[in-house]
C-alpha cells in the first residue's frame, strides 16, 4: 500500500424517494471539504456516497410513480450521482444498497449476529412510521393537529404486529457509554453526544429487525419469509464499500474502521447507538467518530415540501455558482449548528468574502506585478517586520486549520484563513505599492512579492472548499499541479521570483442582484 495514513469517510446513503435537496448536498459538501482537505493533507482517503433503496418508503414511491422499484431506483439514484458531479463531489465510490456486493454483506452481517447470540425470533407489536423508517413506543409519540398520534418527528404512524427478529441492543447498554467516553471524542458536536448518553442510560429495549409485510429489501438468510429492517441494511453500506464480509482484504485492513460517519441531527440516533452496537455484537470495531451537523432552514422557515420551499442545489448554483455556494454553506454557519439560508446572506458572502477581500487583493497585486514589473515574478528585497509579521501569519495557518478540521469546525477553518486575507489588505492598503512605483521601485516589488505569497499559502489552503477557483488563482501564480499539497504551505516554498506571468482576470466576481 501507499504507506500514507488512511482516512475513510462517509455521508448517509440518501433515500431515493425523493430527488437531492439542500439538505443532501449540505452533508455531502461537508464530507467532500474533508476528504480533499485530508488528501492535500497527505492521507490515503476513501470517501464514499450512496443511495437507499430498499424499505417500505421507497417501495411505496415506486409504486406511486408506476414503476417498477428497481426502475424507479436507477432513475432517482443517477439523480445523485448528478447531483455528486455537478457540486464537484470527489467521492470515490458511489454505492447503492441494491448492489450484490451489498446484499452478500448485509447477510454476512446478519449471519455473524446470529452466530454471535445477538438475534432471536418473537413477535413485534407497536407503532411504525413509513417516513421515519423507525418504530416508536408509546410515551415518545406526539398529539396531531386532529388529535391523531403522531411520530416524534410528526410524521404518521401505523400499528404493526408481525413476527419479527430482534437484536438484543439492550445487552449493549454499557459498551456504548463507554464507547460515548473514549477519546478523541466519538460523537460530536458535544450537545449531541449528551443527548445520545441520555437516551442510552434511559435505557434501551431490544430491537426490532425484520419485516414480513413487504419485500422490498434484503432477505434473512435462512428464513427469507422476513426482509431485513432497512436501518441494518442501509448502515452495513459502510463496510460493504470498505469490503465486507472480507475483513482480510487490504482495502478493509486500510479503511476500517472509518474515521468519520457524517450526518444531520436526525438520523444521529441510527449512527450512534444501533449501529456502534451491531458492529460490537458483530465483533467489529465501530467507527472513530460520528458527526451531527445541524439543519438548514429557508428566509426563516423549515423547509418541506408542503410549503413549497425546497431548495433546489442545481437552481442556486446556477444562480449564484458552485465555489460561491460551497463557501457560503461551510461559512455562514457554525458547523453542526442549524443554519438559515437567505439570498442576502448569499450575496453578501459573495461581494464581501470573496469579491471584495479575496478577489481583489489576489486581482490588484498580480495586475500590478504583470504591469508594473514586467510580467515576471519579482525578486523581493529585505523583508521588513511589516513583511515578516504577515508572512508568518500565513505560514502558522496550516497548524491552525488542521486544528479545527480536525474537528470539524469547518466554519473556523474559514474564520482564520479570512482574518489573515483580511490582514493582507490591510498590509496591501499600508504600504500603498502603486505610490512606490517611481519613488522606491525596489520596495514595490517586496510587498507586492509578500501579497502574491499569501495568496500562494491562501489559494493552497482553499482548494477543499473552491476547488476551481482555487485553481484559478493558483494558475494564475504559475504555480505547478505538484506544488499545490499542504507540504507547500509555510516558509520553505516560497514563490519563485522570475516566473513569467500572464495578465490576471477577476477569480470572484461581484454579485449583481437584478
Ligand atoms: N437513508 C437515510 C440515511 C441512511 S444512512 C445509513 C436518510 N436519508 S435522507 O435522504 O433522508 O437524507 C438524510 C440526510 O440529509 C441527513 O443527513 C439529513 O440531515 C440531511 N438533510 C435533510 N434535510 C436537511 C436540511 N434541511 N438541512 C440539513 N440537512 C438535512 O436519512
Amino acid at each position: 500500500m501507499s504507506g500514507k495514513p488512511s482516512f475513510y469517510i462517509t455521508t448517509p446513503i440518501y433515500y431515493v424517494n425523493d430527488i437531492p435537496h439542500i439538505g443532501h448536498a449540505y452533508t455531502t459538501l461537508a464530507c467532500d471539504v474533508m476528504a480533499r482537505f485530508k488528501r492535500l493533507d497527505g492521507y490515503n482517503v476513501m470517501f464514499l456516497t450512496g443511495t437507499d433503496e430498499h424499505g417500505q418508503k421507497v417501495e411505496k414511491s415506486a409504486a406511486a410513480a408506476g414503476k417498477s422499484p428497481l426502475e424507479f431506483c436507477d432513475t432517482v439514484s443517477q439523480r445523485f450521482r448528478e447531483l455528486a458531479a455537478f457540486m464537484n463531489f470527489s467521492n470515490d465510490d458511489f454505492i447503492r444498497t441494491t448492489e450484490e456486493r451489498h446484499k452478500k454483506s448485509c447477510q454476512a452481517l446478519w449471519k455473524k449476529l446470529e452466530e454471535n447470540g445477538h438475534i432471536y425470533l418473537d413477535k413485534y407489536a407497536g407503532w411504525y412510521s413509513v417516513r421515519d423508517e423507525a418504530f416508536f413506543a408509546e410515551n415518545e409519540l406526539i398529539d396531531g393537529k386532529n388529535g391523531e398520534k403522531l411520530a416524534p418527528t410528526g410524521a404518521p404512524i401505523e400499528w404493526v404486529e408481525e413476527e419479527s427478529y430482534f437484536f438484543r441492543l439492550s445487552a449493549f447498554e454499557e459498551k456504548l457509554l463507554e464507547f460515548y467516553e473514549s477519546l478523541p471524542p466519538t460523537v460530536l458536536p458535544n450537545s449531541r453526544k449528551n443527548e445520545v448518553k441520555s437516551f442510552v442510560s434511559g435505557g434501551l429495549r431490544d430491537l426490532s429487525v425484520s419485516r414480513t409485510s413487504f419485500n422490498w429489501g434484503v432477505p434473512v438468510p435462512g428464513n427469507d419469509k422476513h426482509i431485513m429492517y432497512v436501518w441494518i441494511d442501509a448502515l452495513t453500506n459502510y463496510i460493504t464499500a470498505a469490503g465486507y464480509p472480507d475483513v482480510e482484504s487490504e482495502k478493509f485492513k486500510t479503511f476500517w474502521p472509518a474515521d468519520i460517519h457524517m450526518m444531520g441531527k436526525d438520523i444521529l440516533r441510527f449512527h450512534a447507538v444501533y449501529w456502534p452496537a451491531f458492529l460490537m455484537g458483530a465483533g467489529i470495531e465501530p467507527a472513530k467518530r460520528v458527526f451531527a451537523h445541524g439543519w438548514w432552514t429557508n428566509e426563516g422557515e423549515k423547509i418541506s415540501k408542503s410549503l413549497g420551499n425546497v431548495i433546489d442545489p442545481f437552481n442556486i448554483v446556477e444562480e449564484f455558482g458552485l465555489d460561491q455556494v460551497r463557501y457560503f454553506l461551510m461559512r455562514e454557519v457554525p458547523f453542526g449548528n442549524d443554519g438559515d439560508f437567505s439570498r442576502q446572506a448569499m450575496i453578501n458572502r459573495i461581494n464581501s468574502d470573496l469579491a471584495n477581500d479575496l478577489g481583489n487583493l489576489a486581482q490588484r497585486s498580480l495586475s500590478m506585478i504583470f504591469k508594473n514589473c514586467d510580467g515576471v515574478m519579482p525578486v523581493p528585497g529585505d523583508f521588513s517586520d511589516a513583511d515578516k509579521a504577515i508572512l508568518s501569519a500565513a505560514d502558522g495557518l496550516l497548524a491552525e486549520v488542521r486544528g479545527h478540521i480536525d474537528v470539524q469546525a469547518i466554519n473556523k477553518s474559514l474564520e482564520v484563513i479570512w482574518k489573515v486575507v483580511s490582514d493582507a489588505n490591510g498590509y496591501f492598503a499600508l504600504h500603498e505599492p502603486w505610490a512606490l512605483k517611481n519613488s522606491d521601485p525596489a520596495r514595490m516589488a517586496t510587498v507586492l512579492y509578500v501579497t502574491a505569497e499569501i495568496i500562494r499559502q491562501v489559494g493552497i489552503l482553499i482548494q477543499p472548499i473552491m476547488p476551481h477557483s482555487a485553481e484559478k488563482l493558483l494558475d494564475q501564480l504559475k504555480i505547478p499541479a505538484d506544488k499545490r499539497g499542504f507540504d507547500q504551505l509555510g516558509s520553505d516554498h516560497r514563490l519563485s521570483s522570475g516566473t513569467n506571468m500572464e495578465k490576471p482576470e477577476g477569480v470572484f466576481p461581484r454579485f449583481v442582484d437584478e
